[in-house]
């Protein structure tokens, strides 16, 4: 499975930690993680990164030694695990059967490891409750486990909010709380966690417009898909540090606002499949220099392909499918020394420039099916080309501000490119995370 070796990744660094190693190789070792750039967790990459630095097959530090009342802050995460466990009301794998007694280092999920500040003594610095089909909610007693890096509770059934005392965990790294039911707003805690690198929220229920400062967090990769966030991305974004951004299918309506450009200085793969998003693609996302892979398929999307797309020499993914653009397919775009796959089917595209009209003598996979592309197969009817070429757009009379169902919205065709309720099939787009 491509998705998600950064993760197992992690988890590997964690449960080979050899005994003798202390916290701050634990960090090195996320620190490799994390400059491994999440792996082949990005969505087209299929190499894994796999650095293991650690071989050894230890497992949990012996914790017979690392228990109870000589070591306080064991002690705090019995009590913030007890009280888990009082809120958990369905465990079908038994996860938390040997949850019992003060040596919570032996529990199932948990990981210790020595005290960054204090290497003598063991703290519980990982939980990993993955694939757990676990139910319950989150107790505000999870603040008692301040010395955590890690939370991994990918595909269990944990629903509710996430608690404030969650702002304790100083030291949390990477934050995995994908396919599980929660719910409310958009979860602001996790905005006061000052070394978090890596926020997974997909595939849960959240609600209402995302953080601003979510995007002047320094984090590494932000999952926020299948969620029900709704509004524009806000208008100013400024300085944010992530490579990779999924925002694919939410319900952000309005246009994707030029200051996106605020990312081009580390963003390699932005996916806004199916998020309702209107109005032109602004010249700034051809600014994104470092873009490997750009995924706006699935919108509502209206206006020619903005020419500085041409500028994306990294760039190997393009898809432009199923939305209303208009105009010719550039060969400047066509010409990108990296493209491998550039999908534009499903718009209204009458012309293709230059070496466009053969890419396969590129040897680029392609797809310009369902346009108005006179010598070309596949494509709309004359009656439905002629219908959107008499309402041409004006990207420049209405550019995007931000605003909510602002843009060039209102110049949308009448003709709606956009399925009722076929779910876009992209790697990001319905695949359950995966962490195997
Ligand atoms: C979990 O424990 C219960 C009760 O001890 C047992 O009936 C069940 O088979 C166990 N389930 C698994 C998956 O081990
Ligand atoms: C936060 O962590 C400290 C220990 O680092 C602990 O004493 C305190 O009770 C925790 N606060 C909450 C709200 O859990
Ligand atoms: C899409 O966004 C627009 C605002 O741009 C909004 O009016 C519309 O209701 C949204 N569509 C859906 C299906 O929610
Ligand atoms: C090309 O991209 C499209 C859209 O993302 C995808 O459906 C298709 O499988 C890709 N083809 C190849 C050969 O990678
Ligand atoms: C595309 O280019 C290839 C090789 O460069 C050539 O064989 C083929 O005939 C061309 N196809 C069209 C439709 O021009
Ligand atoms: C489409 O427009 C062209 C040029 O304006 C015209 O010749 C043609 O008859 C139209 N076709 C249909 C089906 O409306």
């Amino acid at each position: 499975m491509a998705s998600y070796s950064f993760t197992s990744l992690a988890i590997h660094a964690l449960i080979s930690i050899p005994l003798l190693l202390n916290l701050s190789c634990l960090f090195h070792n996320l620190n490799l993680a994390a400059a491994a750039k999440h792996g082949s967790s990005k969505v087209y990459a299929s190499h894994h990164h796999h650095h293991h630095h650690h071989r050894g097959n230890h497992y949990h530090p012996d914790s017979a030694a690392a228990s109870d009342d000589s070591n306080p802050r064991l002690h705090r995460a019995f009590l913030a695990l007890q009280a888990w466990k009082r809120v958990i009301y369905s465990d079908p794998y038994n996860f938390t059967a040997n949850w019992v007694g003060p040596s919570v280092c032996n529990y199932k999920g948990l990981f210790c490891a020595p005290a960054p500040d204090d290497p003598k003594i063991q703290v519980v610095a990982g939980i990993d409750l993955n694939k757990g089909d676990i139910a319950g909610f989150l107790p505000e007693e999870l603040g008692l486990l301040s010395d955590l890096a890690l939370i991994h509770l990918n595909s269990n059934r944990f629903c509710g909010i996430l608690p404030q005392s969650m702002a304790n965990l100083t030291l949390l790294y990477e934050l995995d709380l994908s396919n599980n039911r929660f719910v409310g707003p958009f979860p602001t805690v996790v905005l006061s966690l000052p070394t978090l690198k890596y926020l997974d929220l997909r595939y849960n229920d959240f609600e209402g417009p995302l953080s601003p400062q979510l995007f002047q967090k320094k984090l590494d990769a932000i999952f926020v898909n299948n969620n029900r966030f709704t509004n524009v991305l806000p208008a100013t974004l400024g300085g944010s540090s992530a490579s990779v951004l999924v925002v694919a299918n939410n319900n952000f309506g309005g246009c994707l606002p030029p200051s996106i450009v605020s990312f081009a200085d580390t963003l390699e793969e932005l996916l806004l499949i199916n998020t309702n998003l209107s109005g032109c693609l602004p010249q700034e996302v051809g600014f994104l220099y470092k873009l490997r892979v750009l995924d706006v398929s699935y919108n509502k999307l209206v206006g020619p392909i903005p020419y500085s797309l041409a500028g994306l020499s990294h760039l190997e993914q393009l898809n432009l499918a199923h939305n209303s653009m208009t105009g010719i397919v550039p060969d400047g775009v066509c010409c990108l020394p990296n493209l491998a796959n550039f999908t534009f089917s499903y718009n209204y595209f009458c012309e293709e420039e230059g070496i466009c009209q053969n890419l396969t003598s590129k040897g680029i996979t392609f797809d310009d099916r369902q346009n108005c592309l006179p010598e070309k197969p596949h494509q709309r009817s004359q009656k439905e080309c002629n219908a959107t070429l008499e309402h041409p757009v004006d990207c420049f009379e209405h550019p995007c501000d931000g605003s909510f169902g602002g843009g060039a919205a209102a110049f949308a065709p009448a003709i709606a490119a956009v399925p009722a309720a076929t779910p876009p099939s992209s790697p990001f787009g319905t695949a359950a995370p995966s962490y195997t």
